[in-house]
């Protein structure tokens, strides 16, 4: 991540055996104090997801304004447009405030 200045930046990991991905932790021990703002997204099969969130939260040390957890039926047996819309929109909103802001 070469620019510390993104206005948010949309973390996404798979859940791997209930637990945040081990690439996912390491970008963030990585990564973590270039985070200004941050999003979680996160996909599996069945669950896991809000541990995964925690995980997440307490490595970057700081509160997402947004979560989203997309399971495998989501993708294939229900439309889940809205929560993915509104995840957008949160985020949208965010970054159209901070560009308002700078203005
Ligand atoms: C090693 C491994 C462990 C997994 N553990 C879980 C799990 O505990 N719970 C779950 O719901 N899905 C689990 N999954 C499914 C993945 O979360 C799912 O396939 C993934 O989110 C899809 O994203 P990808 O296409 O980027 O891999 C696991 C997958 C792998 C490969």
């Amino acid at each position: 991540m070469n620019n510390p200045q993104y206005d948010l930046v949309i973390l996404d990991a798979p859940v791997w055996m209930m637990r945040l991905a081990s690439p996912m932790r390491a970008l963030i021990n990585q990564e973590k104090y270039r985070l200004k703002r941050i999003a979680f997204f996160c996909t599996e099969s069945t669950s896991g997801g809000p541990s995964v969130f925690r995980s997440m939260e307490e490595l970057c040390e700081k509160t997402p304004i947004a979560t989203l957890e997309i399971t495998q039926a989501d993708i294939t047996h229900f439309d889940d447009s809205k929560k993915l819309s509104d995840f957008l929109n949160i985020c949208q909103k965010a970054v159209s405030k901070e560009n308002d802001g700078a203005s």
